[in-house]
């Protein structure tokens, strides 16, 4: 089992759960947070404006996936958080160790 996690605009959201359904996904966590890439936050646009600030809003997306699925839900968010604008967004991949479902206390595939 993998965590994906994809730091991606805002707006994109809809967009890239719709393509992770699409993929048999079950669940993800989404969290606003603000962060900065290569430019350093200062020559993105933003909702029509240029930030004068150095950290941007951005939503952080977590998904949970047997290893198996980590190519295809990595085209699947790339491909439906692409602008091809700067500040596009990362997708950083990392083991999961165990996953455990509190109400039935199944593990690993089975809580996914
Ligand atoms: N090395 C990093 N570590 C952690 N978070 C990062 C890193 N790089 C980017 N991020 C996060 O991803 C967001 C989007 O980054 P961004 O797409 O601007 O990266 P970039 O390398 O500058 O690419 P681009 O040139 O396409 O803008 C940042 O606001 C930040 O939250
Ligand atoms: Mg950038």
């Amino acid at each position: 089992m993998k965590i994906v996690m994809a730091i991606i605009k805002p707006f994109k959201l809809e967009e890239v759960r719709d393509a992770l359904t699409g993929l048999g996904v079950h669940g993800l966590t989404v969290t606003e947070v603000k962060g900065y890439g290569r430019q350093k936050g200062h020559t993105e646009i933003y909702r029509g404006a240029e930030y004068a600030v150095s950290f941007l809003p951005k939503l952080k997306i977590e998904v949970a996936v047997p290893s198996e699925l980590v190519t295809k839900v990595i085209d699947a968010i790339t491909a439906a958080a692409k602008t091809g604008q700067i500040g596009d967004g990362k997708i950083f991949v990392m083991p999961i160790e165990t996953a455990v479902r509190i109400r039935t206390g199944e593990r690993d595939g089975d809580a996914l």
